[in-house]
């Protein structure tokens, strides 16, 4: 070794001393609980998530039993574990809150609402969004919603027809895919179109959410990843080959949108108008936006669709309640009630909440802070400026609001409202405060429209198909199993004549 490269190892080594003994005693957050390692080095969260593959969120736990309901989880990041506190971290537009950019960086989405940092660019990015995704918007395309649904109909039927296996997560990802891109972008992107539904369907959603941990360590990997031939991925993987294809796709068309070249009154073609400001009015920032619309969109909905058929095949009480209850607004299998007429039904409406509890949607934290305000917990004072999160799953499945939290019980939402209590407060799925999901109204609509048709439908019966394909193992942004994707598949059984 020269003297120059020992120089250099000696001065690095001599950093990271300094800098471990600054953030264990000097650092404004080195008070606070939490093991030593994880105060020292993010490297605690590479080990769990990126080498033993998205099992930070199970380390939370632990620590949490070790060390209490506040620690430090990251030399700057602090995660609390108590669901009467979500409210003040993710506040409303009020109290200022800003996202964190390590952590939006890891999708690739500048430019879009996703990913603003700021409140006020959040707000400029948001409110053209707000009002396509109003309640009032989202009844508008019901037909929309309802003629894809019919076409997931028909593959059911030819599969009853031909004794066939079904993909239910290939399924509901082809149609929620199918009506995102719809609204968001106009056109039919053909997944429900084809046998056997896409099965390539959520190939490049896949390829986000599973380098997402990576990304987050070395940012410069998507940058990376755009930059190189399509060819060239599509040899060395074929599912960021496919997310990079979708990208280039969606700035395809944002471009044409911008360029006056569209007419499908889509979300993007009306953001890309002429009354928004010049600087929103780029095919990278529209792309980003739509990007974010499709991901959002797709994965988090079926799955969600998936569990809850899961889930509803497996307790045969629960669906003879609601095919009871589903007759009085659908006389007929092939009736067709408005979204409105559907969430009138008590029965149904505790199933869509309670399929939404278990879904989780979203498992990894995503941290707000609070650029000038001090967050006070307990005996805790958190400095402004520091990234602060809770995890969704905790509160969706505290013991405390949600007893029995693991069973699928859609009557715990009719005792509560029985007895007065506000349990819906609990149901951070959407996360709250001014970052909450733009998409939730879309997703109440297709929850409560699809898991209607099916229910009156069809019998179904599961395939191969236990906890373990469909239980929460790994986060990787949404909950992964153990193993491979989520998977639920099924037999139809048959279809209901009356
Ligand atoms: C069950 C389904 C869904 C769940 C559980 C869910 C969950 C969430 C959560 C937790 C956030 C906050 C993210 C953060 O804090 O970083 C969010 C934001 C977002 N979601 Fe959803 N989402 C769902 C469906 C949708 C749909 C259908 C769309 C498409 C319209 C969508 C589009 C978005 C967008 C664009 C944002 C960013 C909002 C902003 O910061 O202004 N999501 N979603």
């Amino acid at each position: 070794m020269t003297g120059i490269t020992t120089l250099i190892i000696d001065g690095i080594l001599a950093f990271l001393v300094i800098r471990s003994i600054y953030r264990l005693y000097f650092h404004p957050l080195s008070k606070f609980p939490g093991p030593k390692l994880a105060a020292v080095s993010s490297a605690y969260e590479f080990y769990y998530n990126v080498i033993k593959r998205g099992t930070f969120i199970w380390e939370l736990e632990r620590l949490h039993e070790v060390y209490g309901p506040i620690i430090r989880i990251t030399p700057r990041e602090i995660h609390i574990k108590d669901s009467n506190y979500y409210d003040e971290i993710y506040a409303s537009s009020l109290r200022r809150r800003e996202k964190d950019a390590v952590v939006v960086d890891k999708f690739d989405l500048d430019g879009s609402g996703f990913s603003a940092i700021s409140p006020e660019v959040h707000r400029q990015r948001r409110a053209p969004l707000d009002r396509f995704f109003s309640k009032a918007a989202v009844s508008k395309i019901q037909d929309s919603i309802q003629s894809r649904l019919e076409k997931f109909c028909d593959h059911l039927q030819r599969a009853y027809n031909s004794h066939k296996v079904v993909s239910l997560d290939a399924g509901f990802s082809a149609l929620t895919s199918d009506i995102i891109h719809q609204y968001a972008f106009g056109f039919n992107s053909g997944n429900l179109d084809q046998e056997d539904f896409n099965e390539h369907v959520r190939d490049g959603i896949n390829a986000l959410f599973m380098q997402s941990h990576i990304a987050f360590f070395f940012p410069i990997i998507p940058t990376i990843m755009n930059a190189l031939p399509l060819s060239l991925l599509e040899k060395l993987n074929p599912y960021v080959y496919a997310l990079v294809s979708q990208k280039k796709d969606l700035h395809r068309r944002s471009a044409e949108a911008l360029a006056g070249k569209t007419s499908n009154g889509s979300v993007i073609e009306n953001i890309a108008g002429p009354h928004m400001p010049e600087h929103m009015r780029t095919p990278d920032r529209l792309a980003a936006e739509g990007l974010a619309l499709i991901i959002g969109g797709t994965e988090t909905t079926a799955r969600a669709l998936g569990l809850g058929t899961y889930h509803l095949i497996r307790n045969e009480n629960i669906m003879a309640k609601l095919r009871e209850e589903l007759r009085s607004v659908m006389p007929t299998p092939e009736s067709k009630p408005t979204w409105n007429q559907l969430e009138q039904l008590p029965y149904l409406s505790a199933v869509v909440l309670e399929i939404l509890r278990i879904s989780t949607g979203i498992a990894s934290r995503s941290p707000r802070i609070a650029p000038t305000e001090t967050l006070i917990y307990k005996n805790f004072f958190i400095p402004p400026g520091t990234p602060v999160s809770e995890t969704n799953y905790f509160v969706l499945t505290d013991p405390a609001i949600f007893p029995d939290p693991h069973v699928f019980d859609p009557e715990r939402w009719m005792r509560a409202t029985a007895k007065g209590e506000r349990l819906d407060r609990y149901l951070v799925n959407f996360s709250k405060g001014s970052r909450i999901c733009v998409g939730m109204n879309l997703v109440y609509a297709e929850l409560y429209l699809i898991i209607s048709t099916l229910v009156r439908r069809f019998d179904l019966e599961l395939y191969e198909t236990t906890d373990k394909h469909i239980g929460f193992a790994r986060d990787f942004g949404t909950p992964y199993p153990v193993e491979g994707n989520f998977n639920v598949r099924v037999m139809v059984t048959r279809i209901i004549r009356e």
